[in-house]
């Protein structure tokens, strides 16, 4: 059975050599731990102070070094990440075994998204991991992407014959 996860970081590995990432959702810090296996420096977000607890104790645990955990909404990125950057992961909903009421929102994860692709360097990733289809979360983010310019190659992987499967959007930047 495919994993959803593994995918995800599967797809990050297409771009060579990249020196910035973002994990825009941190959460329990293993795609964080996974940015700073393939990245020279690594910026992770959360709003839930338990989601920067984990992820700071799995990177102490692990003695990672190139990340910088950040306390703050993915909307607001830009305040902390002045470079262009290279990989960018958004990992949609709650915190696994978590507060279920403190969840990604599809306006700032739009928000988030804009300044970003700004912000992406040419052949720059973004990998999005959404649970839940045909959400109002799901259709907005879709539909925001897929108007996106010729810059763009914009892509979906999803399992065609299990209804409930999360799946993953990728965008590209192409020029
Ligand atoms: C599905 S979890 C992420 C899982 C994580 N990537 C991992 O590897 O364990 C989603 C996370 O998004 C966070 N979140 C929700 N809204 C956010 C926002 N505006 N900015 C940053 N993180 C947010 C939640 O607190 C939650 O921890």
């Amino acid at each position: 059975m495919i994993n959803i996860v593994d995918l995800s970081h599967q797809i990050l590995t297409e771009f060579n050599n990249p020196k910035v990432a973002i994990d825009m959702t941190c959460g329990n810090g293993y795609d964080t731990i996974y940015l700073s296996k393939i990245a020279d420096k690594v910026y992770a977000f959360d709003i839930q102070t338990e989601a920067i607890k984990n992820t700071t104790k799995l990177l102490d645990e692990n003695k990672v070094q190139n990340v910088t955990v950040i306390k703050e909404s993915h909307d607001l990125f830009d305040i902390f990440v002045s470079e262009n950057i290279d990989l960018v992961i958004y990992n949609l909903g709650y915190l696994p075994s978590g507060n279920k009421d403190i969840k990604t929102e599809t306006l700032i994860v739009i928000n988030s998204l804009e300044k970003v692709l700004y912000q992406l360097n040419t052949n720059g990733i973004v990998v999005i991991v959404i649970y839940l289809h045909n959400t109002d979360e799901s259709n907005k983010i879709e539909n925001y992407i897929n108007k996106l310019s010729s810059n763009f190659d914009v892509m979906k992987y999803q399992v065609l014959n299990k209804s409930d499967c999360p799946y993953i959007l990728r965008i590209n930047k192409c020029k």
